[in-house]
């Protein structure tokens, strides 16, 4: 590992991201070891004047969560570790004065033998993103005489479509090479979505069956049982695909349905990722279902003739030799009955049925990505008892239950721990993200201009009737009377 000194600066450092996800996930990393005293100094920056006080009150109520009980003195210590510098995004003189604090920390310990290592977390608007990369480049940039390195975390929306997203990664990507660049998607911290290679590729199990000789239909999908409450106004201008489906649910895709990569190294992985998206055909609009829950327009940050969905389902089709004619059906909604995330397998029926039990429904593998953490396997069993008959079943994973004592890590805390180990496997490469939004962009710009509409659905249903009918159309068979419980411990 590297020693010497680490710098992490969190410009937006007032706004929501930093005190909801960015400071909460460096406290839990300080709280296990991973940011030493006396190596690591934080920074907020921001433009509201506050001082170094007034920031550390305001990130202070987001420390605590029910997960981590933490020691008051645990939180104090860490908020001393952090220091406020304000100063607009675009101008020299906030960004001089930064590097004259980083570099004065820099200096304090410099009786380390040691590098400096800078880390910028942009929780910012991608509107600030070129000026600010800019600022840091020209003024933040660590000191080369003592080694080490600069990197710079971006957060989504990287643009509306491919055009304008191309033009902001050629913005960055004159300023900062790619080895510099951490693009991240949280879903790719999930502890479920990470282990999607494990199981996929060291499993014997898996191996002969995941392909379109066995598997009917792939869904991913996405549900959240509130609205845009408060957020109305960032989320009209990019709909529910642009929020989650493009991003989130597409690099969810991309490990279920890959090729084994040659190593586990970032870039064998993610060349593989490019190659499932630059496979995906073009979508057609008949496997497109929009929704947009009543009331949505109701929210003064929307306008009254909105638009914008806030649920789809989307069918994608992956033209090569492992997937082709698997519809992959990804399904995403706010306001909906329940809240879930999950991959849902399901395989083909089992020829020359002895048992007659078809209609009990499939085998489906099912990864649940969140609430819950599981996976399971449902599967035919005979019914316990005196008579030969089936009953559906399933093997069940609970992670609760299976990992007692273990606490499974917030999704922002793995990545930005990547980020300062220089692992760049979970973050998206600049060639994954431009093949992301030729698929949507299409569908996209038809939406924008008023040629898709979306369909009104009741908050709290399941969205539009219309998305269920697609999902049977394209072959996904419901099993009806069955519902998996997690188990209580
Ligand atoms: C964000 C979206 O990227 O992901 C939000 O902008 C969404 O709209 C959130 O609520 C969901 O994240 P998680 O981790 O709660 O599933």
């Amino acid at each position: 590992p590297e020693i010497g000194c680490l710098s992490i600066v969190v410009l937006g450092a007032s706004g929501d991201l930093a005190k909801k996800k960015t400071f909460p996930a460096l406290f839990h990393l300080y709280c296990q070891g991973f940011l030493p005293p006396n190596e690591v100094h934080i920074f907020g920056y921001a433009r509201t004047k506050i001082s170094d006080d007034e920031l550390r009150n305001r990130i202070h109520g987001y420390l605590v969560s029910e997960r981590s009980a933490s020691p008051s003195e645990d939180v104090s210590k860490f908020l001393q570790l952090i220091k406020y510098v304000s100063g607009t995004y675009d101008a020299a003189e906030g960004f001089q004065l930064l590097d004259k604090e980083i570099t004065k920390h820099e200096f304090s310990k410099s009786s380390q033998e040691g590098s400096s290592r800078r880390l910028f977390y942009l929780a910012l608007p991608p509107s600030v993103y070129p000026s600010v990369c800019r600022m840091i480049r020209k003024y933040c940039m660590n000191k080369s005489d003592l080694g080490g390195w600069t990197r710079i975390v971006v957060e989504k929306p990287f643009g509306k479509d491919l055009g304008s997203a191309e033009e902001l990664s050629s913005q960055i990507g004159e300023l900062f090479d790619e080895p510099q660049i951490y693009r991240i998607d949280h879903y790719l911290g999930k502890e479920l979505v990470q282990n999607l290679l494990v199981l996929r590729f060291s499993n014997r199990f898996f191996l002969p069956l995941w392909n379109r000789d066995n598997i009917d239909n792939v869904q991913i999908v996405f549900r959240e049982d509130f609205g845009t409450e408060g957020r109305g106004g960032y989320f009209d201008e990019y709909g529910i695909i642009r929020d989650i489906i493009q991003n989130h649910l597409l690099q969810v895709l991309c490990l279920v349905a890959m090729e084994k990569p040659v190593s586990l190294k970032p870039e064998h992985i993610r060349d593989e990722k490019v190659k499932v998206l630059q496979s995906v055909l073009p979508i057609k609009d008949e496997e497109v279902v929009l929704g947009q829950y009543e009331g949505y327009r109701d929210d003064p940050t929307v306008p009254d003739l909105s638009n914008t969905p806030t649920f789809a389902t989307v069918i994608l089709h992956i033209h090569n030799e492992r997937w082709e004619g698997v519809p992959f059906i990804l399904k995403a909604g706010k306001a909906l009955s329940s809240r879930k995330a999950e991959i849902r397998v399901q395989f083909k029926d089992v020829p020359g049925d002895i048992f007659k039990c078809k209609k009990q429904g499939r085998n489906e593998f099912v990864i649940r990505l969140q609430p819950s953490e599981a996976m399971y396997m449902k599967l035919m069993v005979k019914q316990p008892g005196l008579e030969m008959s089936t009953v559906q079943s399933e093997l069940d994973l609970s992670y609760r239950q299976r990992y007692q004592h273990v606490t499974i890590p917030e999704a922002y805390e793995r990545l930005i721990l990547d980020t300062i180990r220089g692992d760049q496997q979970h973050f998206v490469r600049r060639d994954e993200l431009k093949a992301a939004w030729e698929i949507f962009t299409p569908l996209l710009h038809r939406i924008d201009d008023g040629e898709m509409k979306p369909i009104p659905y009741k908050p709290g249903s399941r969205g539009p009737a219309e998305a269920d009918e697609l999902l049977a159309k394209a072959g996904y068979v419901q099993t009806h009377g069955y519902i998996w419980i997690p188990p209580t411990l």
